[in-house]
């Protein structure tokens, strides 16, 4: 049986031609930009003259002048024909290929079916909010639409946009009367399972403006639905997304990503926007090389499947505050990583591509997308804005902070000439910049490896804990204790279990009824993220309730970004089982009994000061009791921890 031609397309899209080669176990070397070097597998040598490069996606021996793709690489490497290496490359990247006919596997038509019914569902799931939209019931949704969002019918067809009605499970009757599972529902994330009543379906959306999001082969691969009324006793996000499913990954969807890449030859460049709204104005003003991360921080898959496409430059179109920055601080080592230029382009102060849109119509908002800047000078500069250079540990700073990003950058030239300019610009040698890139660029290689180790070691010793040799710096489980001291428990505790609650649902889950107490009742930037993460993912909807927190004013506060952006826990990820690592458990646990032991020691405080204000003998006598009680009990705890 002949492989379907969009299967073929599709593994070629997920191919990179860098992992099939380390699946081989050839020793890579870096042979500079993003290329790399081997010795050949297909001859005896002792210096490599296997080349991968990786923007083409090719390899090539000098010495015995063999080369390719990805695909003949694995033809030649396994040792089989073009089928054979579709079939490994299918298993590498989970994507399902059909059998030889005669050794025809019952059960791949079975998965392959039901992949088919989840696009089925969604593509008429979609079909079905767009009808919505049109129909009397949608009136609202379309007016705000039309006369808020200034989207005429034609861009609304265009982008599919459609409304989720009211109501507990209109979705999911329509959805199941046309034949689709309850399983199904509930893995393509349309349903949410009831927590009182499992039998339960609940929509995901409700009275919401819905957006599908499509894969690279414009397939619907999932939704986010925007409020469009505010209700007072509503503490969902602005925007709920689809969850993360065998067909729905957000860190391999960009949204607008199908349409955009049609554009981006001719315009040069990919345009990053920061929402969905944005990315259609953006186009409906002809700068169609627009697209969207959605709210998800920008990965480093969705990095590479930007450099796939080869486009040379991408433009970040993020808002000027303070969100905006450290979402950029984010996103540019991965662009540069892959050595494409990034530049950036200046928004007026409170300003998204939408509102210039909407204000300007789309003379203005072409003007504006037109202009760009160079991304790392701009980033120095507004480094500098916050903390002026005048003193040594200012100077210090900055030099870290930068070489975070050009250590990143894989051609040495512009590296290094980013680097003296650097020097130039802070009245410094540059030899000592120069020294300092060199460091870090070798750090990050260690750390790499640091990692590589412990996937290796992971992946042959499942379920154990890695040596502490091998442990990321700083090491969680010893960094542990002295923060707590440090911070008087309270803020190290808290941020801690933001952190824990924001990198792994099931510790969320876990923790989404933990009684709090007063220890997390305050109004710490950090305890009100922890508390409202936990809220929203009480009621099912973890996802949003972290996008929300990477969108909204909290996510911006110094505290909670600085979790947001740099885990403690980093690496630690659940395995394939979704079970969490014993570190995290561990971790957890000692949570637990920190906080409980902090809940104690406030309600012995508690009670101390209405001691002092107690006169009556009984009630003095009854608050000694309780205060014996309490101090047995922390007793109890301090020994046990
Ligand atoms: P913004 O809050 O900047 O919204 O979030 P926006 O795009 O300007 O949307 P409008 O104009 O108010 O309608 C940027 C993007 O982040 C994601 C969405 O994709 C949004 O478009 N987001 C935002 C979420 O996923 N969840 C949220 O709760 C908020
Ligand atoms: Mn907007």
């Amino acid at each position: 049986m002949a492989i379907p031609q969009e299967i073929i397309e599709e593994i070629r899209n997920r191919t990179d031609i860098v992992e099939v080669a380390h699946a081989f176990h050839l020793e890579l070397k870096k042979a500079g930009g993003n290329d790399f070097k081997a010795c050949c597998p297909f001859h005896q040598e002792r210096t490599p003259s296997f080349h991968i490069n990786t923007a083409k996606q090719l390899y090539h021996c000098f010495g015995c002048h063999v080369g390719g793709d990805a695909i003949r690489l694995v033809q030649s490497l396994a040792n089989t024909d073009f089928a054979g290496a579709l079939r490994w490359l299918g298993n590498f990247y989970h994507i399902s290929v059909p059998e030889e006919e005669e050794s025809r596997d019952p059960h791949w038509q079975e998965k392959r079916q039901h992949g088919e019914w989840g696009r089925r569902l969604l593509e008429e799931m979609a079909g079905f909010f767009q009808s919505l939209l049109t129909s009397p019931e949608g009136k609202a949704a379309r007016e705000y639409l039309q006369k808020e969002r200034g989207l005429d019918p034609e861009t609304i067809q265009k982008y599919r946009l459609g409304f989720a009605p009211e109501g507990r499970d209109r979705a999911c009757a329509w959805a199941l009367s046309r034949g689709f599972s309850r399983e199904l529902l509930l893995e393509t994330g349309i349903a949410i399972q009831s927590q009182r009543n499992p039998q339960l379906l609940l929509d995901r959306w409700r009275n919401r403006i819905i957006f599908p999001i499509c894969d690279d082969l414009s397939r619907v691969a999932g939704f986010s639905g925007r409020l469009f009324v505010q209700k007072p006793d509503d503490h969902t996000g602005k925007y709920v997304n689809s969850p993360d499913s065998p067909f729905f990954h957000k860190n391999q969807l960009l949204y607008g990503f199908h349409l955009a890449k049609t554009a981006f030859r001719q315009a040069g460049r990919a345009v990053i926007c920061e929402g969905q709204l944005d990315v259609i104005a953006c186009h409906r003003a002809g700068v169609g090389e627009a697209l969207a991360s959605q709210g998800t921080a920008f990965t480093v898959e969705h990095a590479r499947m930007l450099a796939k496409t080869k486009v040379p430059q991408v433009h970040l179109a993020f808002d000027g505050d303070s969100a905006g920055l450290h979402a950029m601080e984010r996103t540019l080592p991965l662009l540069l990583a892959q050595g494409m230029g990034v530049q950036v382009i200046l928004l007026p102060p409170g300003e998204d591509p939408d509102s210039l849109f909407r204000r300007g119509g789309p003379q203005a908002l072409r003007q504006v997308m037109a202009a760009s800047q160079p991304a790392i000078p701009y980033y120095f500069q507004k480094l500098i804005q916050q903390t002026p250079p005048e003193t040594p540990e200012a100077k210090s700073d900055i030099v870290t902070q930068m070489l975070g990003l050009l250590a990143a950058i894989p051609d040495q030239v512009t590296r290094y000439e980013y680097g003296h300019r650097l020097a130039g610009d802070l009245g410094l040698p540059p030899q000592i910049v120069d020294d300092q890139l060199k460091k870090r660029i070798q750090q990050e290689a260690e750390r790499q490896e640091r990692l590589q180790a412990m996937e290796s070691f992971r992946a042959a010793n499942p379920g154990a804990v890695s040596p502490a040799n091998l442990r990321e710096e700083p090491q969680p489980a010893e960094s542990l204790a002295p923060l707590f001291h440090e911070h008087q428990g309270l803020t190290a505790l808290a941020q801690t279990m933001l952190d824990l609650c924001v990198n792994f649902q099931p510790v969320a889950e876990a923790w989404m009824n933990l009684e709090l107490g007063k220890a997390m009742s305050g109004e710490s930037p950090v305890v009100r993220a922890l508390n409202s993460l936990l809220a929203g993912t009480a009621e099912g909807d973890w996802e949003g309730a972290r996008e929300a927190l990477f969108h909204g004013e909290l996510g911006a506060t110094p505290e909670v970004s600085s979790i947001l952006t740099c885990s403690a826990f980093e690496g630690e990820s659940p395995n394939a089982e979704g079970e969490l690592s014993p570190l995290i458990q561990q971790v957890m646990q000692d949570c637990q009994q920190r906080l409980e032991l902090l809940n104690l020691t406030l309600r012995q405080q508690e009670i101390s000061r209405s001691l002092q204000s107690a006169t009556d003998p009984e009630n003095r006598r009854s608050i000694l009791r309780e205060s014996q009680e309490v101090a047995k009990a922390i007793a109890r705890k301090k020994r046990r921890a």
